[in-house]
């Protein structure tokens, strides 16, 4: 089911534009073909995305001011001792390492069926605003590539963004082409929405849905930082001991993806987004005096 989202100027900063990309996605209809019987690529019994002490599920999000502070989430197994992240103005050479800063992550263990893994985040702050930066995080005596990044200008000015619907099924096998062929299109994106549903998590293989996810998105997820809504398939039921059920969001949520606390009221432009529960007037309320 696909998200609502709405953006819209906040004042003083009325002159500033958006360019927006549509990137509609894998939808259920496009993966209504013969091979439905299965959601993802990896074979039935076989653990295709068990984490391991080199760092995978490298996503930039927002956790604050988007000009002075960037957000990272990343996953190991649970062996990693010390993790942390280096970030580094973007030089132009490989001496990255003699310029960073370093930041100690935060971790949440999380144990699916492709087993235990731990998901850090750190929020790098104090940046400088319009600037590319440098980052990496750590694993198990090993380290990630470096990504790059811009942060966002302090300023009003015009920039880009793509937005996803619902990747949700056969993501490897068709979000992949979607995700690369508009970053393709718009390579200087400041940012990806990822309007909900992101994955159908409904076959008891929800960590093999999230590898692929991260698997179509690859090294993109960790250069332009994501604006993620969680959709009705990113909660799951629960039944309680009355007999009653309740909704509770994915227990994959929070772990991957480092958000902020509470929204923004200074921010230029503002995302929001809600399920299609929420009420109508949520999505059309006026920006704020
Ligand atoms: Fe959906």
């Amino acid at each position: 089911m696909t998200m609502g989202l709405r953006a819209f100027l906040s004042p003083p900063r009325t002159a500033l534009l958006a360019s927006i990309g549509f990137a509609l996605c894998a939808s259920a209809n496009v993966y209504a073909h013969s091979d439905h019987e299965r959601n993802t690529l990896v074979p039935p019994g076989y653990t295709h995305y068990a984490p391991s002490p080199v760092p995978d599920r490298v996503v930039l999000t927002f956790a604050g001011d988007p000009a002075t502070s960037a957000a990272v989430s990343w996953r190991t197994d649970t062996a990693v001792e010390n993790p942390r992240a280096q970030i580094a103005p973007a030089l132009d050479g490989p001496a990255l390492h003699q310029v960073e800063q370093t930041v100690a992550a935060a971790s949440v263990g999380l144990t699916m069926e492709n087993g235990a893994a731990l998901h850090h985040s750190v929020v790098f702050e104090g940046l400088e605003p319009d600037t590319v930066y440098a980052y990496r995080v750590s694993g198990g005596n090993t380290w990630s590539e470096w990504f790059q990044f811009r942060t966002a200008s302090d300023s009003a000015s015009e920039f880009a963004f793509i937005y996803f619907g619902d990747a949700q099924n056969a993501i490897k096998s068709h979000f992949s082409r979607v995700i690369r062929q508009a970053y393709s299109d718009m390579p200087k994106a400041a940012l990806m929405v990822h309007a909900g549903d992101l994955v159908n998590s409904r076959d008891n293989r929800d960590d093999d849905e999230w590898g692929e996810w991260f698997d179509a998105g690859g090294w993109l997820l960790g250069m332009v930082p994501s604006v993620v809504a969680a959709g009705n398939h990113e909660f799951h039921k629960h039944e309680l001991p009355d007999g009653t059920e309740e909704q509770r969001l994915s227990p994959h949520w929070a772990p991957q993806f480092r958000l902020p606390k509470t929204g923004r009221k200074d921010c230029g432009i503002r995302f929001t987004t809600s399920t299609i529960k929420a009420p109508a007037s949520w999505f059309w309320t006026r920006p704020p005096p």
